[in-house]
Order: C-alpha cells, then sequence, then structure tokens
C-alpha cells in the first residue's frame, strides 16, 4: 500500500498540467464561440467585401453593390471605403421611402441569400435603442 504513495504526487502534477495546458489548446472554433459579441459577424462589411470562392472572385462591397444599382448617383469609391454606411446616410438618412430605415429591411429580409440577423447590423446602445455595429464601433 505504502509503495502507491507515488501516484499522489504524480497525479498532482497530471492535473496541474490539464489546467495549465486546457487555455492555450482551445481550437479556433471554440474561441468563436466564446466571443459572445460575434464582432467578426457583425456590421455591413463583414458581408459586403470581396470574397474567394472556389477559385473566383466576388465583389460584394458596398461601393460595387452601388454600382450595380442603374439609376444611382455616382458616390466616391475611397469615401466608402473610409466611411462605409455612414458615407451612405449622408443622402439615405432621410429620404422618404428610399431612406435605409425603410429600405435596407425588406432588401435584406426577403431576400434568400441573407442569412443574418437583426445584430448583424445592428447594437443596443446604453439607452436600448437599436443603433448600428459601423456607428459605434467603427475603425475598431
Ligand atoms: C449577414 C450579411 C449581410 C450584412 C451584415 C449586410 N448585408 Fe447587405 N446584403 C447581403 C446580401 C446576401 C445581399 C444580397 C441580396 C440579394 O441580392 O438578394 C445584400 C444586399 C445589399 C444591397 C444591394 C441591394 C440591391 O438592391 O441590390 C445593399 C445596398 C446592401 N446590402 C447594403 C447593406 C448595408 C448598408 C449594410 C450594413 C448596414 C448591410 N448591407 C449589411 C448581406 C448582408
Ligand atoms: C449623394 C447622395 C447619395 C449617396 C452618398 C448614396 N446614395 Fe443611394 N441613392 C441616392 C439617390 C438620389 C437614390 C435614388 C435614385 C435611385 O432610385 O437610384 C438612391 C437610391 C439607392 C438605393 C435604391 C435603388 C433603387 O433601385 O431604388 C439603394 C439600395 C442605395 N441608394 C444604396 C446606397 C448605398 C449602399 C450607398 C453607400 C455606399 C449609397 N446609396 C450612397 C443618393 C445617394
Ligand atoms: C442589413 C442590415 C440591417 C439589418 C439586418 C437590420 N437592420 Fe435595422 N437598420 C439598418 C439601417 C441601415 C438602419 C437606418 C439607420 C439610420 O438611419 O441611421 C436601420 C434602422 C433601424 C431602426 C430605426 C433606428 C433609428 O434610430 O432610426 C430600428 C428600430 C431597426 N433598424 C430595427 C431592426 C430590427 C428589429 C432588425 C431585425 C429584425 C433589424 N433592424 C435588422 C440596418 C439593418
Amino acid at each position: 500500500m505504502k509503495k502507491l504513495l507515488w501516484i499522489i504526487p504524480v497525479a498532482a502534477l497530471a492535473v496541474a498540467l490539464v489546467f495549465m495546458f486546457i487555455p492555450t489548446t482551445l481550437t479556433a472554433a471554440e474561441e468563436e464561440e466564446m466571443d459572445l459579441l460575434h464582432s467578426s459577424e457583425r456590421g455591413c462589411t463583414s458581408c459586403h467585401r470581396v470574397v474567394e470562392r472556389n477559385g473566383q472572385t466576388f465583389d460584394y462591397t458596398l461601393y460595387a453593390e452601388v454600382k450595380n444599382l442603374p439609376e444611382h448617383p455616382s458616390i466616391k469609391k475611397e469615401r466608402v471605403e473610409e466611411e462605409g454606411v455612414l458615407y451612405c446616410l449622408m443622402c439615405h438618412e432621410d429620404m422618404g421611402e428610399k431612406s435605409f430605415k425603410k429600405l435596407l429591411h425588406p432588401i435584406h429580409y426577403f431576400s434568400e441569400h441573407f442569412h443574418g440577423n437583426c445584430f448583424s447590423c445592428h447594437d443596443i446602445s446604453d439607452e436600448g435603442e437599436f443603433v448600428l455595429w459601423d456607428q459605434v464601433h467603427q475603425g475598431s
């Protein structure tokens, strides 16, 4: 019986090692899951960006989306890249039926290609109101 006592320090060491290595051996997927805010999946440019798929390149940037609209007035590419949706809102904040608060919800929610949710675009302000994620987190 006494001979088996060597097991105690060995077991303690094993337990210590397990605890030391657990945090560093998390897989990327597990780390993603721990990001409760899902920051990398939020804001317009989490979807509206250049995407590589099967060796092909697709330009889904906001600038490209607007270029596809036949009647749209011309807009500056650099400003879209720098300011994102805040640039669009200079005109689209208060534009009657073409205000973004009226236009952007049906555009996305009636599309079979859209798999996001309210919080893909929004955050909730300290006052409890829907604000744009890009308005709060731009540049961060
Ligand atoms: C979760 C992904 C996702 C996010 C986030 C997102 N979009 Fe989109 N958006 C889409 C998809 C998918 C479409 C394509 C809809 C279609 O063509 O059926 C789209 C289409 C559009 C279009 C094109 C409309 C048209 O008539 O061609 C505009 C403009 C647009 N989005 C603006 C925005 C803006 C501005 C934001 C941020 C406030 C945003 N989107 C956030 C996925 C997203
Ligand atoms: C200089 C002002 C201005 C800016 C900046 C602007 N828009 Fe517009 N947008 C307009 C006007 C004017 C219309 C209405 C003309 C039309 O129907 O195309 C419009 C219409 C639209 C429409 C509706 C198109 C339709 O078929 O009726 C979408 C979607 C849109 N804009 C997206 C965007 C996005 C995304 C951005 C930012 C990347 C943007 N706009 C920036 C002026 C602007
Ligand atoms: C594709 C992006 C997108 C998605 C998804 C989206 N919104 Fe929005 N939402 C916007 C934009 C852009 C505005 C206009 C912001 C502005 O005018 O300043 C807006 C405006 C609003 C406003 C008005 C806020 C204000 O201060 O004027 C409310 C409320 C709102 N959204 C609720 C929702 C809810 C609820 C959902 C989910 C069911 C949702 N949104 C999903 C983009 C989105």
